[in-house]
This record gives structure tokens, C-alpha cells and sequence, in this order.
């Protein structure tokens, strides 16, 4: 380890589940803490980041289960992915790793030994609601029914999304399994508890102590003031977890594993780099702990969490970092408007950098949503990264080249202005450190501004065409480049894989560091491009493969973003006007083909006629549920006037009616016999 002055900090990003593909809000994540952790490593010190997947629970035994797979291998399957996309957003992580390994199950019997043994685990039995066909208990979000309020149908057993009442689920109107289908009936069952509002004190403390952000210490505080309750903890097989031990039949509740994660992802780094754990675990120690999360999993690192630390007499966190949540075009994002935008997806389309210096320029302190307008991402990213920074260089590497040999002039002719560069830096560090990336980028874009400024000023161009100015072209060039070389050295944690190619150009490895003064008499390489420019046609085929993914019918639509089909926008959307229903244009059909489609893995294309000689195509996202030989010769109910949409595979007129969840329970609408195609609905 070097001088004092050296931190030793250990920093996480949440653990994402194992149950699906990462998307962009995933990534804003990722991509703030590597943005925190690169520049804590180009500071000199000694910063370690770990994630793992989140492996356990219900959720993932029933995707694994549907899939017709083992849990282990769907872990296995998702965990490959997650690795493979966040390497494209060049998330640096010194490790990744499984919440279901072998340090992690040590480690949460280990802190379950030693809750119990002071006493903070008590058990009881509890009343629950129970799928007697696929003999498990349900959580309220497996279970549907009537809204015991305003009486609408087919609600979760929380809430209602038609009027925002909430409930339990033995409320409801003829609750159902969502699972099944089978009325649940209520079963008693033993559970452990977690003696949560034993730590009241303590975690008012914790609130109180001023690491936390203003808005989340808020939130924690109206929590403990309302007063905590015990923490239900375990959870009854069948479920995809840790047995807890000695209560056969008893798992860990997702929950509590889950950030016992980040130990073991970390353990599992020190056995390999050979790293002394418990300097970074054991309390009163010298070594800095940090989570980076999402602003709706705060209850779980804001309370649960320090208490389970304080009681197994392990560290606290030095800070919890809560960030806001993504919108894409200024709303929620939108399978249907394709704004849904998985990280496999964008990088098909769009480099990784793009979004990582977005991100930068929008991201905060603050718990504040974030907002991808595509529109202000193209310019921004264009104006700022390949018109304002990467000019810098490639206006002034040319006459280097031509002229001077690829070498900069022994002796700096704007020494101060290089230098009024350099100290910048302090400043801009503590944008960084402070996790203020949109001030620290726009403080490094003023310098950029300036730096243009004065090649504009000087006009090289003008003076290369001067007799006898050639040393002055190449002073300005050799300033320009020097002035580059300070704030690619600032933008490095942000732009990792463009101060690479930066370096390669400049011959010099860029090290905030070693920041002094001008590099003088430095041989460069040739100059390569570093940065191309957003095209428009980038972002529409980005959001067109989204919207492919989308399934095409409208109920698989609105039910796809998970089991829990996304809230309705709001109450007072809840009804239409009669004309806003006579704006769609239904028609009878008679499907006359159906075709697998090459390449799409959930589309048929379809063949409608609506009599008369009238035909159109739609790609319907049914192929999981039919056969395309036993669709043709039905009838069923179309969106005529739905605008055509250009997809992969050709353009799609329209869209078909369906019902169902998704998967195999799709159901395409059929009218009663005599109705011919071509007929309206209404
Ligand atoms: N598995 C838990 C975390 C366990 S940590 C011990 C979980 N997983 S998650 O996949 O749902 O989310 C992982 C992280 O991504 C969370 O911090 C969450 O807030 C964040 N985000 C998920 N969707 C997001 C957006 N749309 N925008 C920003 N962050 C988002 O929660
Ligand atoms: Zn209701």
C-alpha cells in the first residue's frame, strides 16, 4: 500500500436478479458506481467493486420451472449474460459473482448463528394464503382477484390498480392463484422473525449520522418513527435458497442473503488476490464501505441491513448511495413504445460510451429520476464529446504530423494556461467524489470550451499558410494536445475505452496523479479517430429491435414486463371517452396463412383478408402458444387502422386480439360463427 493518504474502499452496485435480461435502468446504475470506483483507482487509491447476481427466490424457481430447466441452470444461463452485457458497458468489476455459493451460504449461517444467539431471531406461526395445487404459499403478488373496494377484476393482492386502494390480499373478491388458478385457501405455517425494532436506537443513530442523503434519511426517519416491526425472515420450501439451519423445510428469505452477497463476492476476490477480508468487515477499522442502489431497495440497505451488521457485530456501511430511477422520453420506459430498452439491445445498435457520458452529465448527489431523452442524448453526446473534446485533438494532430514529426515543442508557450488546466483538477475531484458527475462534466466542457477557443483564436490553419509562422503552429498545436491530454485525464473514468485509444495517440498513459505541467519535446503516434458521431438512423433501429422484442398482441403487451403488468399511467386515465373507443378500427378476419418467421423467435406472420380482396400482414407475438397450421381458416378480431410498422422482417398492418399472460396462455380472440371478415367491432 502506498502513503497515508491511500483509502481502502470497498463499493457495490445492487445485486440484479437472475431472472432476467439487464436494461438500461440496471445500467445507470453500474455505470455511476464504475464512473465512482474509476475515479477513486485514478486517484491513487486502493477501491474494490463487486457485484454478484441475486440467485434465490419463488420468482426464479418458476421462471426455471417454466422454462422446464433447473434453477442452477437458469443462474448459470442469466449470470452469462449479465457478465457478457455489463463487459460491454465496460463496468469494471473487480469481481462478479452468485448469491448462491458457497461463501455466501457460510456466511449467512454464520450471521444467522450469531443473530440467534443474541437473541434476535424469534419465530411464531403465521397465517398465509396457499396454492393447494401447486402446494406452495403465495405472496401477494401471486394472488388475483376482485378489488374489495371498487369491485374491478383480475386485481394483485396488494392493490388495485383501478382505484389505488390497498389491501390484503383476504380481502379480495374471489381470490384466485395467479399461479394456478386454484382458490387459495389460508394455512398456518412456523416463520423466523428478525427483531427489527430491538435496533430502533440504533438505527435512529445510524439516520442521524449524516452519511445518508437528506431525502433518504427523510424516508428512513418517517420509517422508525412510525415504528419498525419484526422482519419476517424465512420462507417454506418448495423455494430456491438456503436452508436455514437446523429448521428442515425453512429457507432464507431472498432478502436476507441477497447483501450478505456483497461479503461473499468480496470474500471470494480476496481468496483469489489474497486480500485481508476482515480489515474491510470487522468494525472500527480503517477501510471505507460503500452501496450504490436503486431508491425503492433503500428500506432493505437503510435498515435491515446495519441492523443484521450491528447484531452479528460486523461493520456498518460508511455510506448507502441512492440514485433515482431511468425514464426514457420523459416516462416510465415502455415495451409497447420500445423505449423497454435492453442492455444487449442498445449495444447492438449504439456504443457503450455514449450512454456512459449521458449518464455522467444527467447523474447526481440527488435521488432524483433520470431522464434518457434520445434526442438530447444524440446531441449532447455529439456536441460535446465529438465536437467540443475530440476536436481538441484531431484539429491540432494533423499539422503535428505533417509538419513537426509527431512531436511537441520542447518548451510550452502558454504555460499558464496548461496550468490553470491542472488546477482545475482539485475542483473537478471533488465534483467526482461527491458523485456530482453532471457539475464535474460540465466544469471539464467549459475547459473545453476555452481550449477551443484559443486554436480558434490562433488560427493554425491561417498561419501554416503564413510564411515564417511556423513555430507559432507549432506551439498552438503542441498546446492544444497538451491541454487534450488534461481533460482526457478527467474524462477517463467516465470515457475508459476512448482514454485508451487517447493514450495510444498521445504515447503517455493518462494518470491524474502525475498531472504537473505540459508534456514537452513528447513524441505522439499517428492520430486515429476517437469518437464517431450518433446517427439518427442508430437510435430508430435501437428502439425498432425493442419494439420487436415487445410481444406483438396487446394483452401479451401489457403483462410481459413481468407477472405484474405495469401500473396503469394513473386514475384519472382509467376511463375513455366513447370516441377515443370508436378511434380503432376492429374488423372480423379470417387468417388465410401462418408462417414461422426466420430469425424471430416469437412472431408469426400472419396473412389477414378482410374480404374483398383485402389483405394484410401482422407479425403476432404468438409462436409460443400456436402452431401456424391450426390458425389458418379461423377467424378472429383485428386493429385495422393501427399505423404500419416497419419491423425486421417486413412491415406489420396491424395488430391481432389476444388474451393471456404470455408463454403458452395466449389466447387469440374468435367471434361466434356467422360473423364474416371485413365486419366492424363495436
Ligand atoms: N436483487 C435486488 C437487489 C439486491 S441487493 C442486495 C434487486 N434487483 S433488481 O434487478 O430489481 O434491481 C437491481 C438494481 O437496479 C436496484 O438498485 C434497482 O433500483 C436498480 N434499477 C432497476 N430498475 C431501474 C431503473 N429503471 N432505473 C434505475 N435503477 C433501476 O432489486
Ligand atoms: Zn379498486
Amino acid at each position: 500500500m502506498a502513503d497515508s493518504t491511500t483509502r481502502d474502499i470497498l463499493v457495490t452496485s445492487a445485486l440484479p436478479y437472475a431472472n432476467g435480461s439487464l436494461h438500461l435502468g440496471h445500467l445507470l446504475e453500474m455505470v455511476q458506481t464504475d464512473i465512482w470506483v474509476r475515479f477513486q483507482k485514478s486517484r491513487g487509491h486502493q477501491c474494490r467493486y463487486v457485484c454478484a447476481d441475486d440467485a434465490h427466490g419463488t420468482a426464479i424457481m418458476l421462471t426455471a420451472e417454466k422454462l422446464g430447466i433447473s434453477p442452477e441452470e437458469q443462474i448459470k444461463r442469466v449470470q452469462a449474460e449479465h457478465e457478457r452485457d455489463t463487459a460491454g458497458f465496460l463496468i469494471g468489476f473487480d469481481n462478479y459473482y452468485s448469491t448462491h455459493s458457497p461463501e455466501n451460504r457460510a456466511w449467512s449461517e454464520e450471521i444467522y448463528r450469531r443473530l440467534k444467539a443474541n437473541g434476535h431471531i424469534v419465530s411464531r406461526a403465521i397465517t398465509q394464503a396457499f396454492d393447494p395445487e401447486k402446494e406452495l404459499f403465495l405472496a401477494d403478488r401471486f394472488i388475483k382477484g376482485s378489488c374489495p373496494s371498487c369491485k374491478a377484476e383480475d386485481q394483485y393482492g396488494d392493490n388495485c390498480e383501478a382505484c389505488g386502494a390497498t389491501y390484503s390480499p383476504t380481502d379480495l373478491i374471489n381470490p384466485v392463484s395467479a399461479l394456478s388458478g386454484a382458490t387459495p385457501i389460508e394455512k398456518e405455517s412456523e416463520h423466523f422473525f428478525f427483531t427489527l425494532p430491538v435496533f430502533s436506537d440504533m438505527l435512529k443513530e445510524w439516520i442521524d449520522s449524516g452519511t445518508l442523503q437528506p431525502q433518504i434519511a427523510n424516508k428512513l426517519r418517517e420509517w422508525t418513527d412510525a415504528g419498525l416491526q419484526e422482519w419476517d425472515i424465512s420462507r417454506d420450501a418448495p423455494y430456491f435458497g438456503f436452508e436455514i439451519p437446523g429448521e428442515p423445510g425453512k429457507y432464507f428469505y431472498v432478502w436476507l442473503d441477497a447483501p450478505i452477497g456483497y461479503m461473499a463476492s468480496f470474500q471470494n476476490l480476496c481468496e483469489r488476490e489474497d486480500l485481508d477480508f476482515d480489515r474491510y468487515w470487522q468494525p472500527g477499522g480503517d477501510t471505507e464501505l460503500y452501496h450504490f442502489i436503486g431508491k425503492d431497495i433503500i428500506n432493505f440497505h437503510g435498515l435491515f441491513w446495519p441492523a443484521m451488521l450491528h447484531s452479528a457485530k460486523l461493520r456498518t456501511p460508511t455510506a448507502i448511495y441512492a440514485h433515482g430511477f431511468l425514464t426514457v422520453n420523459g416516462t416510465k420506459m415502455s415495451k409497447s413504445r420500445g423505449t423497454f430498452i435492453k442492455a444487449s439491445t442498445y449495444l447492438e445498435h449504439l456504443e457503450a460510451e455514449y450512454l456512459r457520458y449521458y449518464f455522467a452529465a444527467k447523474l447526481s448527489a440527488s435521488v432524483d429520476d433520470i431522464d434518457l431523452n434520445l434526442e438530447d442524448f444524440a446531441k449532447r453526446v455529439n456536441a460535446d464529446v465529438v465536437g467540443k473534446v475530440v476536436n481538441i485533438a484531431s484539429r491540432c494532430a494533423g499539422f503535428l504530423r505533417k509538419r513537426f514529426d509527431n512531436t511537441l515543442t520542447v518548451q510550452c508557450s502558454e504555460p499558464e494556461l496548461v496550468q490553470s488546466f491542472i488546477e482545475r483538477g482539485e475542483h473537478i475531484a471533488t465534483l467526482y467524489e461527491g458523485r456530482e458527475f453532471n457539475k464535474a462534466i460540465r466544469e471539464i466542457i467549459s475547459l473545453a470550451d476555452r481550449a477551443n477557443q484559443y486554436i480558434d483564436e490562433k488560427k493554425p490553419w491561417v498561419l501554416a499558410k503564413q510564411e515564417g509562422s511556423e513555430q507559432e503552429v507549432h506551439d498552438v498545436c503542441s498546446v492544444g494536445i497538451n491541454l487534450f491530454r488534461v481533460l482526457m485525464s478527467y474524462l477517463k473514468p467516465v470515457l475508459p475505452a476512448m482514454a485508451e485509444k487517447s493514450e495510444a495517440f498521445l504515447n503517455h498513459s493518462l494518470d491524474w496523479t502525475a498531472l504537473k505541467g505540459p508534456l514537452l519535446g513528447h513524441q505522439l503516434n499517428n492520430f486515429k479517430p476517437l469518437m464517431t458521431r450518433i446517427e439518427a438512423k442508430q437510435i430508430e433501429a435501437m428502439l425498432e429491435a425493442s419494439r420487436e422484442q415487445a410481444p406483438e398482441t396487446a394483452a401479451a403487451a401489457s403483462s410481459s414486463a413481468g407477472l405484474k403488468p405495469a401500473a396503469q399511467d394513473s386514475a384519472e386515465n382509467a376511463y375513455i371517452e366513447f370516441d377515443d373507443f370508436a378511434k380503432v378500427d376492429l374488423r372480423v378476419v379470417e387468417i388465410v396463412a401462418a408462417d414461422h418467421v426466420e430469425g424471430a423467435d416469437k412472431l408469426l406472420r400472419l396473412t389477414l383478408s378482410l374480404g374483398d380482396g383485402e389483405q394484410r400482414q401482422v407479425f403476432a407475438g404468438i409462436k409460443s402458444a400456436y402452431q401456424p397450421e391450426d390458425l389458418v381458416g379461423k377467424h378472429t378480431v383485428m386493429v385495422a387502422n393501427l399505423a404500419p410498422r416497419k419491423m425486421r422482417f417486413g412491415v406489420s398492418e396491424g395488430m391481432v386480439l389476444a388474451a393471456g399472460p404470455g408463454g403458452k396462455d395466449i389466447y387469440l380472440l374468435e367471434p361466434h360463427q356467422g360473423a364474416q371478415p371485413g365486419m366492424q367491432v363495436k
